[in-house]
């Protein structure tokens, strides 16, 4: 009998033993295959194009309460919420709250802006001896891609999940000649949203004709989050010793001009507004700040180039970029005729740091060129880094 219970006794050992064993390695495997994600990223549908085209609206949320929603229409972000001094999470780009709005004719509401961000004088441009004419859809010149830019395009989509990231992998094809540039362009955009409360944005390209490419995002800041409030009182920095004086299209003469002693300058931070309306040429032609400043530092490659700081509400933004230029834009054309979340846009309810190539490059041959070939690879990296101080 003794012997009996101690036989029992041995085996329930055993199997406590061997059932332990079996259940710390289920959950070490299972801390293995599910580690705790600090960032998500989800799907949800979004509507449907005028053309039948179905789009999907992407949430990618943080560690630090930033969340981002972005379309396929145009690789749109349509909200970037993010927390005040106080930790009041509130969205700070402008947009819309449905698709027909974002189809109608809209001022790039947080587009992606391809194939050429900016003005190409009289939609004109020639590379070897073909001369290639695009459509002239901002007076003579040619803006943001033409008539249907990248920002109207329903991009395919696919999702990368790290621990303390997200990525939304945006791609399209831009057939030859379509919008009137040479070349099938395969375009790939990355967003990815990190712990670090950095929206990256990754743009790459290759063509099989040479080709011009300038890609840029279109998003309009207003770190007050009350888009009734013009953005005159954030406080911006750009680190830039030139910028490009334009004509009365806004296509830059060619001159780098010293930002020295002018509106232009600010290389300290300086108020939106404090010499918006001053008397000045250049702020007359752009009806405010629209202009492309030459970033220094550009043999550094990706390095903070600019900021903005609403002190109300403490948000900071930080933009990091590889490019040489940067579109300061100061909502200057929106005029109140469209629906914001109360009330209408007014003009300059909201502020666009664009970085890119300058404007006119194919044209301006003493610019840095924009010139892509088969076999080459355009790859170029911007992000918006946000924080409260
Ligand atoms: C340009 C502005 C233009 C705006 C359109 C900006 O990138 O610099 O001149 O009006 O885009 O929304």
């Amino acid at each position: 009998m003794k012997q009996l219970t101690n036989l029992s006794y041995s085996l329930t050992l055993l199997i406590t033993l061997v059932l332990n064993v079996n259940c710390k390695e289920k959950t070490e495997k299972k801390m293995k295959e599910e580690p705790i994600k600090t960032a998500t990223i989800e799907r949800s549908e979004y509507g449907t194009t005028t053309d039948g085209k179905k789009v999907a609206l992407f949430t990618l949320k943080n560690k630090g309460g930033i969340e981002v929603e972005i379309i396929t229409y145009g690789g749109r972000i349509t909200s970037l919420k993010s927390p005040d001094k106080e930790g009041n999470l509130k969205n700070v780009v402008l947009g819309f709250d449905n698709l027909a709005q974002y189809e109608e004719d809209n001022p790039y509401f947080g587009a992606l802006i391809g194939r050429y961000g900016n003005r190409i004088a009289k939609g004109k441009f020639t590379i070897g001896d073909k001369e290639y004419q695009l459509a002239q859809n901002n007076g003579d010149n040619n803006l943001h891609g033409g008539l249907k830019g990248f920002d109207k395009q329903v991009w395919d989509a696919e999702i990368s999940e790290g621990e303390t990231s997200v990525s939304l992998i945006l791609s399209y094809t831009s057939q030859d000649m379509e919008e009137g540039f040479p070349g099938t362009l395969e375009t790939k955009v990355t967003y990815t949203l990190n712990d670090h409360d950095s929206l990256d944005v990754l743009y790459e390209a290759t063509t099989d004709k040479a080709t011009v490419v300038n890609l840029t995002q279109h998003a309009y800041f207003n770190l007050s989050g009350d888009f009734s409030k013009p953005i005159l009182d954030h406080i911006v920095e750009i680190d830039a010793d030139h910028y490009l004086p334009v004509d009365s299209g806004l296509i830059p003469t060619g001159e780098l001009a010293s930002v020295e002693g002018t509106p232009f300058d600010f290389r300290q931070p300086k108020m939106v507004g404090q010499d918006i309306s001053v008397e000045n040429e250049q702020l007359k032609l752009g009806g405010g700040f629209d202009h492309c400043w030459v970033l220094n530092n550009q043999s550094k490659g990706y390095r903070e180039v600019a900021s903005a700081y609403e002190p109300a509400s403490g948000r900071y933004l930080e933009v990091f970029t590889d490019e040489p230029g940067i579109q300061f834009y100061t909502g200057n054309f929106l005029d109140g005729t469209l629906p914001a979340p109360t009330g209408n846009y007014e003009q300059r309810s909201g502020l666009c740091l664009e970085t890119q190539h300058y404007p006119d490059s194919p044209n301006q041959s003493d610019f840095p060129s924009v010139l892509l070939e088969p076999g080459e690879k355009y790859m170029t990296k911007t992000s918006f880094k946000l924080s409260t101080k």
